[in-house]
């Protein structure tokens, strides 16, 4: 069980098919000063020998004049994290559009967000739960940072949001993506929002009705197919996955208006593998304002927790749509902590090292003995391990979550999920890395009330961590939007009336 686990290597697959990777005109230092790359006249990959499908063919040559004006520079977006949306008195969460004239649909968008942002305004103003007859649940008590503000939030992304998915590209690399394992994420996104058979409520029928618009890659599905056969190291880097990423941008940026009029800020891409980071470091102005919705929420590594949007990572069997919920009542937990996992990365060998079959308390194993079963070891422990393994974020936190067990995260320079609602001290513990000898103390040390309190707000927080195809009301796959719904909510997009 646990070897799936591990961060799938490309090299590892055996070479299926054979990948020819064509890239032209590749960006250039000397194009930084117009922030974009040169129209791109041809960039082809095909993929699979036998089936030669191209994926991003030349782009039809923009109908209308480029328009002449450059947009002046954005200025520093704020978070949202404690509901203090834009206002007219808050110039630098707005960037400036230099095309409103052609696009008199932003401006009916940008009223919407305006309403919304005065009604969340108003419920944290007024501590009230205001239009909550479209949702039965309402958010309520600690574990949030302002109940009020999240529930008129979620109730105003339920009413506007509308996200376009762009349509350019071709299976696999982009509109399919893992449905299980742990990048499941990246294809269950994907198949949620981008499915023309089950269409979802999220989804603009016109880009002119999107608040944000999707790109709909796997980075997952990058790695596996376009990254064979591999034959020596160098054939192993990212260079590959930033120019598909970047061509990509460059067609749609050409096409239509939109990557332009917002320099990117209102569009994101969604990646739970470990390279979802590098596809931005390719070409950092380029992506300056994009939003990277990714597992691997690295703040060391570029994350930027106000821009981007930090999503679990999910371990999905085959044909589940999440780990089984065996938790026991608090007293009948008999272990202290619980890790099973391989020695991925530093931090999970200082844990080794230190408790692996050390301690019956604090168990601690690289491979479960022979008979016992994962699940129920979680469900049968007060505190569960979640150390960042090859990346920060690790499946345990949700399978803890799911078993009633308290996550204990492990890690360093992690900005976990849904931070700008959920009050995480509330029902995990963290414990930094130069601790770990310390865990037993540390736990020990938690009192009874304490302990009972984290365990119930574990349950409580559970249902923010499910997931259900559809997506549901405040379930995982509305977490995920509602926080990219924040970060659009945080962005005004207008209009100069300058020629
Ligand atoms: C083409 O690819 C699809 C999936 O990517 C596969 O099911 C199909 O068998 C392939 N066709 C050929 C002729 O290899
Ligand atoms: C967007 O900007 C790029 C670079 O300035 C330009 O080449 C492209 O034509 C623009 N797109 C549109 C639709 O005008
Ligand atoms: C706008 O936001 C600022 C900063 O939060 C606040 O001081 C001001 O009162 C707000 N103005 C209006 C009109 O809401
Ligand atoms: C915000 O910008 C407007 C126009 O760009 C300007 O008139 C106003 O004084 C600015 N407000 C602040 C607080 O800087
Ligand atoms: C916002 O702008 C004000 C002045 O316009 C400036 O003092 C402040 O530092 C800016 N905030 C950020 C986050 O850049
Ligand atoms: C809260 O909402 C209820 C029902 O909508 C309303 O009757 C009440 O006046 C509101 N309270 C405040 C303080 O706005
Ligand atoms: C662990 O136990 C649960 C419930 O008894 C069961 O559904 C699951 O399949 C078991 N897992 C393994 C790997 O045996
Ligand atoms: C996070 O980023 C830092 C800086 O690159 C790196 O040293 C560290 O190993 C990363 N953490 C994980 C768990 O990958
Ligand atoms: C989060 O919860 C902790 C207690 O666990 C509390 O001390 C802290 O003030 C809370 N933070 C916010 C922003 O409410």
């Amino acid at each position: 069980m646990e070897f799936l686990r591990c961060p799938v290597s490309a090299f590892l697959f055996p070479a299926f098919c054979f990948i020819i990777f064509f890239i032209f005109f590749p960006w250039k230092e000397q194009n930084y000063a117009t922030h974009f790359p040169p129209p791109l006249v041809l960039s082809t990959i095909i993929k699979d020998l036998n089936n030669h499908t191209n994926i991003i063919t030349s782009p039809s040559p923009s109908p209308s004049p480029s328009p002449s004006l450059q947009p002046p520079p954005l200025l520093p977006l704020e978070l949202l994290s404690n509901f203090t949306p834009a206002n007219e008195s808050y110039n630098n969460t707005t960037v400036l559009s230099s095309t409103i004239m052609k696009y008199p649909s932003l401006e009916k968008i940008e009223e919407g967000l305006a309403r919304a942002r005065a009604s969340i305004q108003e419920s944290i103003r007024s501590r009230n739960y205001t239009s909550a007859n479209r949702v039965n649940f309402v958010p309520k008590g600690s574990i949030y940072l302002n109940p009020h503000a999240f529930h008129q939030s979620h109730e105003e992304m339920l009413k506007r949001f509308k996200v376009w998915v762009y349509e350019e590209g071709e299976q696999p690399l982009v509109h399919d993506g893992p449905a299980n394992d742990i990048y499941s994420i990246e294809g269950q996104f994907i198949d949620e929002i981008d499915n023309d058979a089950k269409w979802s409520h999220f989804r603009a029928e016109h880009p002119d009705q999107a608040q944000v618009f999707f790109l709909p890659f796997s980075i997952a599905n990058v790695v596996h197919y376009v990254y064979k056969p591999i034959r020596k190291h160098s054939d192993y880097e990212p260079i590959r996955l930033q120019r598909l990423v970047e061509d990509y941008i460059g067609v749609i940026a050409n096409k239509y208006p939109y990557w332009n009029r917002s320099e990117g800020a209102d569009h994101f891409l969604l990646s739970c593998h470990d390279w979802g980071p590098k596809v931005s470091y390719g070409n950092p102005k380029l992506f300056k304002n994009f939003i990277r919705v990714l597992c691997n929420a690295n703040t060391s590594e570029g994350f930027l927790p106000n821009k981007d949007v930090s999503i679990p990572e999910v371990y999905l069997p085959k044909g589940k749509l999440g780990p089984p919920n065996l938790g026991q009542r608090p007293n009948d937990r008999s272990i202290l902590a619980f890790f099973a996992g391989r020695e991925h990365g530093d931090i999970r060998k200082i844990l080794l090292n230190h408790w692996k079959g050390k301690d019956n308390d604090i168990q601690v194993h690289e491979y479960l003995p022979k008979g016992k079963n994962y699940t129920q070891l979680m469900g049968q422990s007060k505190f569960c391990l979640c150390p960042s393994g090859y990346e920060v974020a690790s499946p345990r936190v949700v399978e803890a979550i799911h078993a009633g067990c308290v996550p204990v995260l492990i890690s360093s320079s992690y900005s976990p999920p849904f931070t700008d609602v959920l009050n995480w001290s509330q029902f995990s513990v963290e414990i930094p890395v130069e601790k770990i000898s310390e865990i037993k103390t540390i736990l020990q040390s938690i009192s009874r009330n304490r302990y009972l309190r984290l365990h119930m707000n574990v349950l409580r927080v559970r249902r923010h961590f499910m997931l259900n195809r559809p997506a549901k009301p405040f379930d995982l796959m509305h977490m995920i939007l509602h926080s990219i719904w924040l970060r659009r909510l945080n962005l005004r997009l207008i209009g100069s009336t300058s020629s």
